[in-house]
């Protein structure tokens, strides 16, 4: 296994699958330009979030992190005509950027940006969100994990982005800050009733990760097993 073949893979399945968007491809150039780093989704993995909404009936989505709107754009397309994507931004910088592209996108009228840390924000929210995308900053996972099965109802779908980061996850020598919060949140969606999860190793375009993809559960309110 070399990166030459893993991303030959990926832009085969991309060119094949997914196709190419001059819309989505031009909301990651703005957001290169605009400094933003290049931490969007891969185009292969947009396409799965996308199409887990569609498989759900999601009619409303939670996304957390929206950087420059790319993926917001994926899961806007997922929803119906009058279905709502609400997406949460710490920076108003990115959130400008993201709101110019999910606009062009021809989107802006399902999407609600929500400008302010997660731990902010997220307490001011009315569920439920039938979809929840985490993608912010994973020292935050766990507390997000909660949010999501409060904000969710049974069914609701979760998806956890970067939870492999290039096997550090599962590597004991590597204890920052990011990788325990990635560990937080995995352990919670594996011991918290509220959650049914599995996880998958992905290497796409944006070489080695994993992706956490959970449902809610229906829990029983006093009673602990
Ligand atoms: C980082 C964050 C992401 O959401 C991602 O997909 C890749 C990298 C990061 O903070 O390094
Ligand atoms: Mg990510």
């Amino acid at each position: 296994l070399t990166p030459e073949n893993w991303r030959r893979v990926d832009a085969y399945f991309t060119d094949t699958l997914v196709g190419h968007d001059e819309t989505l491809e031009h909301a990651v150039a703005d957001q290169d330009a605009a400094g933003l780093p290049a931490i969007e989704v891969a185009p292969v993995a947009g396409k799965l979030i996308h199409l887990l909404a569609r498989i759900s009936g999601a009619r409303r989505v939670l996304e957390i992190g929206t950087l420059g709107g790319y993926s917001t754009i994926w899961l806007a397309r997922g929803v119906p005509d009058d279905g709502l994507v609400t997406t949460i931004e710490a920076e108003p910088a990115n959130a400008a950027i993201a709101r110019a592209s999910i606009d062009r996108a021809g989107v802006g009228h399902k999407v609600e940006i929500r400008i302010g840390r997660g731990e902010d924000v997220l307490p001011t929210l009315t569920g439920p969100f039938d979809l929840v995308f985490i993608d912010a900053d994973k020292e935050s996972n766990a507390l997000y994990l909660d949010w999501a099965a409060r904000l969710g109802h049974p069914g609701t779908v979760v998806v956890v982005d970067n939870t492999a980061r290039g096997g550090d996850v599962a590597d004991p020598a590597v204890t920052t800050a990011q990788i325990e919060g990635v560990r937080r949140g995995l352990a919670m969606l594996g011991a918290d009733p509220r959650f049914d999860a599995t996880a998958l190793q992905t290497l796409d375009r944006k070489g080695w990760d994993g992706v956490a993809i959970a449902v809610l559960t229906e829990v029983v309110e006093g009673f602990d097993d």
